[in-house]
Parts: C-alpha cells; sequence; structure tokens
C-alpha cells in the first residue's frame, strides 16, 4: 500500500493545522452564514438546529473519516484514489464512478455558489459605497449612520431583486469571484490553498467575534437563543413525519461539511500520513457546527431587534439583514464587516469546490512539479472558463420575469422536486438532495463494505478499538440506512 499512497508528485499539506484550517475553510462558507439560518428559520427553529446536529455527528462525522482515509490511502485524483483502493481490496475499479460523480457534484455546486458570492461581493461595494457617500456628503460623524441610510425600507429590501435585474452587473461580480478562486487554486495546494486560509480564516473569526459581540450586546439575544435552541417538540414531530426535517437537515449537513463531493477524499490525499484522521475530522465538524451557531447567534438577535421574520427564505441575509443594519448604529460599518466575512468565507470554500476538478485535470502525479504545475495552470484556467459560463446561465435564470429571456423560462427537468424549478434552483436540488447524499451512501458503503477491516482500522489509527467499532458500526449500517431513507424522502416515495 505504501507505494500507492504517495507518489513524489504529490503536493501535502505543509502542516497538520494547515490542514485543518483548510478544512475548517472548505467548511465554513455560505452554508453557515446564508444557508443554515434560513433553513433553522424555515424548519421551525430549534427543532430543526436538533435535528441537524444529530445528522452532523452521527452521520456526517462518519463520512468525513471514511472520505479522508480513502482520499489519504489513494492519491492523484478522487477518482483515481477510490479506483486503487478499490483494486487492491479486489474490487472492480468502476467504483471510481462514485468519486466522478462526487466531483460533477462540486463543480455544479461551484457554479452557483460564485453567483451567490457575487451578489455578496456587490454587498460589500454597495455598503461600503454608501457610506463613503454619505460621509463625504454629512463629514465624519456620518461613520455612526446605519447601512443604506437613506433608502426606503422598500428599497433596501427590494436591492436584491434590482440587481437580479441587472444580470450584466451580476455577471462582473461572477466573474471577479471566479477569477479569485482560479487565482488561488492555479497556485496549487501549499503553494496556493494553504496561503489563502491561512490569512482569510483568521481574519474571518476575528470578523465573526465582533458581529456576534455586537449583536448579543445591543441585540434581543435572549429571543435569539429561545429561537435556535429550543426544541419545539410538536414542530419537530410534524416535520419528522412528513420528512420534511431529516431532509432538509441531512442535506444541510452534508453541504455544510461539504461531503458527497470527492472535496475530503481530495483535501484527505495531501494529508500526511501521522495525521491523525479521526481526530481531525471531529475539530472539523465541531468548528462547522459552532459557526453555524454563531453565525445564528450574530444574525437573529439584531432581526428580532428591529421586529424582523426570520422565515424569510433565501432573501434572509440579503433582504431582512441589510434592513436590520440601516436601523442599527454604526449600522453601515458592522453591515461591511458582515459582508466581508461572508465574502471570505465564500472564498475558502470555492477553493475547496475547484480542487476536486482541477485535481481530477492534473492528476498525473508522477509529473515533474514544474510539468505539473503547468498542467495544473491550464486545468484551472479552462475549468474556470465552463464554471463562468455555467455562472452566466444560473445569474440569467434569476432574472425577474418581466425581462423574459431563454433561461429564466427553461425548466430542465419539469417533474417531482424539479418541477417549475429553473437552471438555479435545479441545480441546487440536483446537487443537496441527490447527488452529494447518493455519493455519502455509496462512500459509506464503499468504505464499510469493500475496504477490509484491517486496512480501515490501520488507516484510521482510531485511539481505541471500541471507537472503531462504533465508527464501523456507524458506517456499515447507520449511515447507508439513513442516508436511504432519506433520498427516498427526498423523491416523494416515502
Ligand atoms: N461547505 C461550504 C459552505 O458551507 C460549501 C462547500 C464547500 C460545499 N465544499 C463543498 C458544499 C462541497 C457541498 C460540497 O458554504
Amino acid at each position: 500500500m505504501a507505494g500507492v499512497s504517495q507518489s513524489s508528485g504529490q503536493d501535502h499539506w505543509s502542516s497538520r493545522a494547515a490542514f485543518i484550517l483548510a478544512a475548517i475553510g472548505s467548511a465554513v462558507g455560505l452554508g453557515n452564514l446564508w444557508r443554515f439560518p434560513y433553513e433553522a428559520g424555515e424548519g421551525g427553529g430549534g427543532a430543526f438546529v436538533l435535528v441537524y446536529i444529530l445528522c452532523i455527528f452521527l452521520i456526517g462525522l462518519p463520512v468525513l473519516c471514511a472520505e479522508l482515509m480513502i482520499g489519504r490511502r489513494g492519491g492523484g485524483s478522487a477518482i483515481s484514489a477510490v479506483a486503487r483502493l478499490a483494486k487492491t481490496e479486489g474490487h472492480p475499479a468502476l467504483w471510481g464512478t462514485f468519486a466522478a460523480l462526487g466531483i460533477l457534484a462540486s463543480f455544479l455546486i461551484l457554479s452557483f455558489y460564485c453567483m451567490i458570492a457575487g451578489w455578496v461581493l456587490y454587498y460589500v461595494v454597495a455598503i461600503i459605497g454608501d457610506l463613503f457617500s454619505n460621509i463625504a456628503a454629512n463629514g465624519f460623524g456620518a461613520i455612526s449612520a446605519g447601512a443604506f441610510a437613506n433608502d426606503s425600507t422598500d428599497e433596501i429590501s427590494g436591492r436584491l431583486g434590482a440587481l437580479l435585474a441587472r444580470p450584466g452587473e451580476v455577471i462582473i461580480y461572477q466573474g471577479i469571484f471566479v477569477l479569485l478562486t482560479v487565482g488561488i487554486v492555479a497556485r496549487g495546494v501549499s503553494g496556493g490553498i494553504e496561503k489563502a486560509v491561512t490569512i482569510l480564516m483568521p481574519a474571518f473569526f476575528v470578523m465573526l467575534l465582533i458581529l456576534v459581540v455586537v449583536a448579543l450586546v445591543q441585540g434581543d439575544g435572549a429571543q435569539a437563543v429561545n429561537y435556535l435552541f429550543k426544541p419545539d417538540f410538536a414542530a419537530l414531530a410534524d416535520g419528522v413525519r412528513n420528512g420534511t426535517i431529516l431532509g432538509a437537515a441531512l442535506g444541510q449537513a452534508f453541504f455544510s461539511i461539504g461531503l458527497g463531493s470527492a472535496l475530503m477524499i481530495t483535501y484527505g490525499m495531501y494529508m500526511n500520513k501521522d495525521a491523525d484522521v479521526p481526530g481531525s475530522a471531529t475539530i472539523v465538524c465541531s468548528a462547522d457546527t459552532i459557526v453555524a451557531l454563531i453565525a445564528g447567534l450574530a444574525i437573529f438577535p439584531i432581526v428580532f431587534q428591529f421586529g424582523l421574520e426570520p422565515g424569510g427564505g433565501p432573501g434572509l441575509m440579503f433582504g431582512t439583514l441589510p434592513l436590520a443594519f440601516q436601523q442599527m448604529p454604526f449600522g453601515a460599518v458592522f453591515g461591511a464587516v458582515f459582508f466581508l466575512m461572508a465574502l471570505f468565507a465564500a472564498l475558502t470554500s470555492s477553493i475547496s469546490l475547484l480542487e476536486p476538478a482541477v485535481a481530477w485535470r492534473d492528476g498525473a502525479a508522477e509529473l515533474p512539479a514544474e510539468d505539473k504545475m503547468k498542467r495544473r495552470l491550464a486545468a484551472s484556467i479552462g475549468l474556470g472558463a465552463i464554471l463562468f459560463g455555467l455562472g452566466v446561465m444560473h445569474i440569467m435564470s434569476q432574472v425577474p420575469g418581466d425581462q423574459p429571456n431563454f433561461f429564466n423560462n427553461w425548466v430542465p427537468l419539469d417533474f417531482g422536486s424539479f418541477a417549475g424549478q429553473t437552471f438555479f434552483d435545479f441545480s441546487d436540488t440536483l446537487t443537496s438532495k441527490f447527488l452529494l447524499p447518493i455519493v455519502a451512501l455509496l462512500t459509506s458503503i464503499f468504505a464499510g463494505w469493500v475496504v477490509s477491516k484491517t486496512a480501515s482500522r490501520e488507516e484510521l489509527g482510531f485511539k481505541t478499538e471500541s471507537r472503531y467499532r462504533a465508527w464501523y458500526f456507524l458506517i456499515r449500517f447507520v449511515c447507508p440506512a439513513a442516508i436511504f431513507l432519506i433520498v427516498l424522502t427526498s423523491l416523494g416515495i416515502l
């Protein structure tokens, strides 16, 4: 096995801390700041949060261990890592297909992730621009003003809608974000991704800390805590009965950790042999969950303080929150900090979403380092171009209906969960409800039934045999069964 795993041309994380930071950077993203709060809002607050935490630790954590283990044992790209491992265990290399599906999923997610990050970038520019013109007009005292101080309520809550109606502008912001992502990934694992996360993640944590303190000190912290942590058992029973909570919570858990996308297999490939897989996985899952909850505690207190509704769906971050920032003292400054923080989080996630596809294109780890970097550059640019094109399709699909175009009329698959969905919603549903869970299902079957016990025990290196047994039981029975049931609910069969 040793010869298989670490070929000379393979780039590696320079330390365990670097890997953990990169993996947390990947996990912590718009999923925590934009998606988690509104999913929690739609799922009834505390009831959703409880199910979500169970999903993370009973299903997400074992699957994350499995993905990292598979990656570290393989090498090259996620597909070849799985294929080689399958072959050494005497199974067909065809197993590599599920990694290919994962790469497809991460690439498709990235295509709309860049659009949403483009919206975030627009808000950064808009809030800061507005603050500066306010200061220019009214003197430096205007720094204590709220965000978009001169706009009416309707103008603020309609700002995203108005932006969507100007697709040319969104395409520019999206394009800038794609360029940033490609620029980092093209520089390689230790030279690009690692350097970026060591700057961006600490900055992210500082900004998050500032925002949560401000929100708790001056907002309605008590109501926010109540909302996020008080399990409403009636809502829970309802949601479990009609299957909405489980599917949404598991989908969100996979999206948030970044499972079922070949990404953690790929990041696992760059881990050193002496790295502690279960320990690192536990840190990543815990950090990701803590950030989601803290983000909730930074957002909901100010939303409640100004009597706004949390259940606003995807508009929570781009409509409701700016309204709260308008009414808040120094709201323009804190609003700018919030969106800049979201931008940093999005960037450390988008680089991780591009990496599996780039690793697949530059896969030949045996090449001399210099040739490999050239292939990597070419792969990053080529994939970046495709990404930009897909992004334009998403953006056009979001243009309001009074400006009809091909994409806002195009419904790729008009049935079941996809009925009536244009390209963006279609891609979101396809990935979070189907591709990620299906790939995660195949990953757990692969890790629990195809990879031998000797290999997984050795590779995972649990500190005690009982922990290994717990993992083995979860990955063999609990994860596949739970994910399978949830996929069936998404299909509307259950
Ligand atoms: N986890 C990131 C977030 O919460 C997004 C992300 C990064 C992701 N890599 C992924 C989602 C892989 C799904 C699959 O924003």
